[in-house]
């Protein structure tokens, strides 16, 4: 049977995230939604996060008497109103003016944290005196290692007390969508132009007050009068870590002194080795399939290292969560939490903060749906016991 969709444009109509990704769709330009939904090559890694979720099945417990269950948890001693963080993502500027405030003001509303990317195009100090206690820091370990330390301290200033240190880039994954929209970085193709100018409402939104979106937290290691989009790219281009290593996380580990999440972890050994670091969190993560194409999904290693270390530091996942129970899956396979990165930044590409507050709003309803439908009445509930295996 063919499924029919909501195909409107208004996003308070979208019954599910992916009927407001189709929303998104219709209300950026190509080049951007592109942006945000493309994976690395073959997206092999991109379909395979959405894929494993299909593979788990519950065990209900029925005649549980659930009343309404309560999705509060803690993590790394910060309350959650429910078991998510959203996921730094850069550039967020592009689909919304302000984007990454939007992003945060939604996440604060729902009471849950916010991670600003290291290429977000807000800064880290503004929006961590605007919500304390609600933004995490994600750090792009760059090769100058004195540009490193300055957002390490200018997250600290900010009174962030979660860094999140990306482990997976040493080099950027093959993103083939970038050779296909654009002629040379920043510059799009004549087919691109043609689509930007069909849509007129972007333009006007994002665009044509101040032009493609400066990288706020990278101003201070461009020159003054080359601050733009583009030099922020090249910039960003010039500080890939190749040579990244654990000695790296030992510094980062010495500079920080609040909670320390690697992200970008997909084995045992490397939960290990971070257990050994001395990072107080992880996230199991393929990077949302933007890097290496073909690797496991953070899903997928998550019984196992939960297993090896769910103990000795807090265990995050993500990739692909795009349903309430896709979440309360990861749980109950030993997750702490979920970190969400397409799901709100459909969101915010349809409509904004209030758009962001939706897609949060529509995950809660189905976590709280199919916890009630799978006997739990709140999150320690969740475990191994009901999954088939
Ligand atoms: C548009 C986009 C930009 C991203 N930018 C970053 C980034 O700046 N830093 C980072 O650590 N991860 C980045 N990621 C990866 C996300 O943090 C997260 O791992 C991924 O989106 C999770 O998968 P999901 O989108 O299926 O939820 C980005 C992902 C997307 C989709």
């Amino acid at each position: 049977m063919k499924r029919s969709y909501y195909s409107g444009c208004d996003f308070r109509r979208a019954a599910s995230i992916e009927e407001l990704r189709r929303v998104a769709m219709r209300r950026v330009p190509n080049f951007t939604f592109e942006y945000v939904e493309g994976g690395a090559e073959d997206e092999v890694s991109l379909r395979r996060n959405r894929d494993v979720f299909e593979r788990i099945a519950w065990l209900p417990r029925t005649l549980a008497g659930v009343g309404a269950p309560e999705l509060a948890t803690e993590l790394l001693g910060e309350p959650l109103q429910m078991p998510l963080v959203i996921a730094p993502t850069g550039f967020n500027g592009m689909l919304w003016p302000e984007g990454d405030r939007a992003l945060a003001l939604a996440a604060a509303a729902a009471g849950i944290s916010f991670t600003l990317s290291t290429v977000s195009n807000y800064d880290v100090v503004k929006l961590g005196r605007e919500l304390p206690g609600r933004i995490w820091f994600q750090l792009y370990p760059f090769k100058e290692l004195r540009a490193a330390e300055r957002l390490i301290e200018r997250a600290a200033e900010a009174g962030c007390d979660k860094l999140v240190v990306t482990t997976d880039v040493p080099m950027l994954g093959a993103r083939e969508w970038d050779q296909r929209n654009y002629r040379q970085p920043m510059k799009l193709n004549l087919r691109s132009v043609l689509d930007v100018l069909a849509h007129p409402g972007w333009l006007r939104r994002v665009m044509i007050p101040g032009g493609a979106p400066q990288f706020a937290n990278l101003t201070e290691f461009l020159p003054p009068d080359g601050r733009s989009a583009l030099q922020g790219v090249r910039f960003m281009g010039t500080q890939i870590n190749t040579s990244l290593d654990w000695s790296d996380v030992a510094r980062f580990r010495k500079l920080w002194a609040g909670k320390l999440i690697l992200k970008g972890i997909l084995c045992v050994e490397d939960a290990h080795r971070a257990v050994d670091a001395g990072a107080d969190g992880i996230v199991l993560t393929n990077h949302g399939g933007r890097q290496l194409d073909s690797a496991v999904s953070g899903v997928e290693i998550l019984p196992s290292v939960a297993a090896a270390v769910g103990n000795q530091l807090a265990i995050l996942v993500d990739g692909g969560f795009r349903r309430g129970a896709d979440v309360l899956k990861a749980l109950a396979l030993g997750a702490d939490a979920v970190m969400i990165g397409r799901p709100t930044l459909y969101g915010l590409a349809a409509g904004g903060q209030a758009g962001v507050a939706h897609a949060l709003g529509l995950l809660r309803g189905e976590m709280q749906r199919s916890m009630a439908l799978l006997g739990c009445r709140n999150v320690p509930e969740l475990g191994a016991h009901l999954i088939r295996s």
